[in-house]
């Protein structure tokens, strides 16, 4: 066992744990609603991203200004952005620090990022292997993370994070939270603090069974058929064109399909309910009119968990871009999200088979929200286990051209989604914080293993 193995186990926070779930389970956000209205909104910054894996430009000095003449209102309350502009965060030696700034639509808030450099870093490495981007999740804004210095200062980092996903502030409830009044605050701010250090941003989500306001679950009549599609048309494409080229693509549909039985639809989903299979094609058809009338080259994917290994749920994924292309609607590519068990990721070679299932379809697949729980306390083995986990997936993204980049669902297992949803579980993400929030991060030997998987290296037990 490494050093690092060694420093990272022993010095293990406990998680809080919480009640159990599947993962993808309905969660109830209790939001605290302020509201601020806006006549005029206008995006002064953006970042345009085009590209494909063979054409890997990436282009932030583009403008793309847009006006939005509706009401808003924030649902996630904004918080000062830390900085993250002083030490580092991560072993490293003299680092240099840039600092740039970008104005937030909130007039009040100015939003400063800076970029330490730290060496060759995952994204660095991911680059060199000719994917766009490695990179992260982030809860921001609204949650711990922007005001932790430490957390942001890794976040920052562009030598290890090219790309960052919006965990919630995207999400229907908070992005429309009352029928037809659109909030755009919050996703924008998120998208300032990504593009000021340079980073792609994959938007998400926009329809999903999950994170709905009550304005659609419990709708005051109920839903048909026509006023239900009438509300995934509206949301979708007023989302798609309002937010344009700043995003690099938004996973438009997420996790449509079960688990049981394997590849069906999800029939808890009130759109599924209401409206049926006919649903998903909708929001793409939706996200597709957004792109052509607007001329974007924002891409489309569909998102899912299960579907990093060849199965019944697989090949639901894989008919439902075969469907999609047959119709002439827009879609670019498909999210694996690589929620992974200790000891049960799927091989190296079956995650490559079934990437290459998808790309042999004509799209683009990216691993988009990889991590590795396992039970806490956390024993050398898992740890030792876990290395190979990560190695696995980043290194099968690697080896398929059609996969353009791995993102990992946060960083830092201090604000990892993992503990609340799964009792006993945890220490899933690259780095920890042995100090608690705001105290600096350590590397963990997962770390080492992504690195390795993305030079091409042989992966080495910690
Ligand atoms: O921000 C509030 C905080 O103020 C409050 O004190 C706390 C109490 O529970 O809740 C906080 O909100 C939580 C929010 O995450 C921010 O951390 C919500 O309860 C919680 O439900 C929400 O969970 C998110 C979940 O999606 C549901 O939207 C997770 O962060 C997020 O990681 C997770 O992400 C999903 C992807 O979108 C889709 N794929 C699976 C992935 C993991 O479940």
């Amino acid at each position: 066992m490494s050093v690092r193995s060694l420093l990272t186990t022993g010095l293990l926070a406990t998680a809080a744990l919480a009640s159990p779930a599947g993962y993808g389970n309905t969660v109830t956000l209790t939001a605290t609603k302020e509201v601020t209205k806006y006549s005029t909104l206008t995006v002064t910054k953006a970042a345009s991203c085009s590209a494909d894996p063979v054409s890997t430009s990436h282009s932030t000095s583009t403008s793309h200004s847009t006006s939005h003449s509706t009401s808003t209102s924030a649902t996630h309350s904004s918080s000062a952005i830390s900085t993250g502009s002083v030490g580092s965060s991560s072993a490293s030696s003299s680092p240099t620090t840039t600092t740039t700034s970008a104005s937030n639509t909130n007039p009040s808030t100015t939003i400063l990022a800076t970029a330490t450099a730290t060496g060759f870093g995952l994204n660095d490495a991911a680059k060199a292997a000719g994917k766009l981007w490695f990179g992260t999740a982030a809860d921001i804004p609204g949650t711990g993370e922007p005001e932790d210095f430490y957390y942001m200062q890794e976040f920052n980092n562009t030598h290890d994070f090219g790309e960052a996903t919006p965990a919630n502030i995207m999400k229907f409830m908070f992005v429309e939270p009352e029928q037809g009044v659109f909030n755009f605050t919050g996703p924008q701010e998120f998208l300032d603090v990504a593009h000021a250090t340079d980073k792609y941003v994959r938007c998400h989500n926009l329809i999903w069974k999950s994170e709905l306001p009550t304005w659609v679950t419990a709708p005051a009549v109920p839903w048909t058929n026509a006023t239900l599609s009438a509300v995934i048309y509206e949301h979708v494409y007023n989302i798609v064109e309002h937010f344009g080229d700043q995003c690099y693509s938004w996973d438009v549909v997420n996790e449509a399909f079960a688990d049981s039985p394997a590849g069906s639809y999800d029939n808890s989903s009130i759109f599924y309910d209401v409206i049926g299979p006919a649903y998903v094609v909708e929001a793409f058809q939706a996200a597709t009119d957004a792109v052509r009338n607007n001329s974007l080259s924002v891409k489309l994917f569909y998102n899912d968990y299960n579907i990093e290994y060849l199965g019944n749920k697989s090949s639901a994924a894989q008919a439902l871009v075969s469907d999609l292309k047959a119709r002439d609607i827009q879609i670019d590519g498909v999210g694996l999200e690589s929620h992974f068990i200790v000891g049960e990721t799927p091989s190296q070679a079956s995650q490559e088979a079934n990437m290459r299932a998808f790309t042999a379809l004509g799209v683009n697949v990216a691993v988009t929200e990889l991590d590795v729980r396992l039970p806490l306390p956390p024993t050398a083995a898992d740890e030792t286990q876990q290395v190979a986990d990560y190695y696995s997936t980043v290194a099968a993204c690697v080896a398929v051209d059609g996969c353009i980049g791995v993102t990992v669902w946060d960083f830092d297992d201090t604000y990892s989604w993992i503990p609340s949803t799964f009792a006993g579980q945890g220490y899933g993400d690259l780095f920890l914080q042995p100090g608690g929030a705001n105290t600096p991060l350590v590397k963990k030997a997962a770390y080492d293993g992504c690195l390795e998987a993305l030079t091409g290296a042989a992966e080495s037990s910690p």
